[in-house]
């Protein structure tokens, strides 16, 4: 058999739908869709994309870009598109766009867009080498170099975070924490 790292499959191979009907259950107490409702169904999809592409097991890593800009209701019919955006050696990126549509008038809104990154396992456990994506449309191309960009982000903003870490004295730190809406109390020991 080829191995995974000699093999390229297209974006359009793996690329899913899931679509789920959001049932009252799935509230909160203000009546809208939980978050963690939709976070366990995008974790589904992209694990579904993941595993399609490198044909084996994977797990979820990390989460980028969740942020529900509008509500979710009852009755909505959410729709989850995912594709492979990137891949790197044991890893792959997923983006994931989330749709909410009312069934009854047929609007459509975009609720989110969003990133996880899924490493490929063997049986044993250890990370196993993903194919190589085929890149078809200029759509796949650019997806593809904005994932390196963003990898490339969060690196920066790491060390960035870092550095404030490590180089600043605490009474540096409080200094910088005035305007913010919190005091500090020491605790007696
Ligand atoms: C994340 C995990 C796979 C890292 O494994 P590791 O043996 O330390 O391997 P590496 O550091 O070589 O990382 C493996 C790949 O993951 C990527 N990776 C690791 N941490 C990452 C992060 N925080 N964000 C994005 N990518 C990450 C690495 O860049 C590497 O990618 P590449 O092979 O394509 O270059 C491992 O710690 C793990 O299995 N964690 C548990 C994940 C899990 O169970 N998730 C379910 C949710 S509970």
């Amino acid at each position: 058999m080829t191995p995974a790292t000699h093999r390229f499959r297209p974006v359009s191979f793996s690329q899913t739908t899931l679509t789920e009907l959001m049932i009252p259950s799935y509230a909160n107490f203000g009546g809208k869709i939980h978050g963690g409702v939709l976070l366990s169904l995008m974790d589904k999809v992209a694990y579904v994309c993941a595993a399609k592409h490198s044909g084996v097991y994977c797990v979820t890593v990390s989460v980028e870009g969740v942020d529900f800009r509008q509500p979710v209701e009852v009755g909505d019919l959410v729709s989850l598109r995912a594709s492979v955006n990137y891949v790197g050696r044991t890893s792959l990126v997923v983006g994931i766009r989330v749709e909410a549509e009312n069934v009854k008038t047929g609007v459509v809104k975009h609720t989110n867009t969003s990133y996880f990154t899924m490493v490929a396992k063997h049986d044993d456990g250890t990370n196993a080498e993903v194919p190589g994506l085929t890149l078809q449309t200029r759509a796949d191309v650019r997806r593809f170099l904005e994932a390196i960009r963003r990898r490339e982000l969060k690196k920066s903003y790491r060390e960035e975070l870092d550095n404030v870490k490590t180089n600043l004295t605490i009474e540096q730190e409080i200094q910088k924490l005035e305007g913010e809406r919190c005091k500090v109390e020491w605790m007696s020991k």
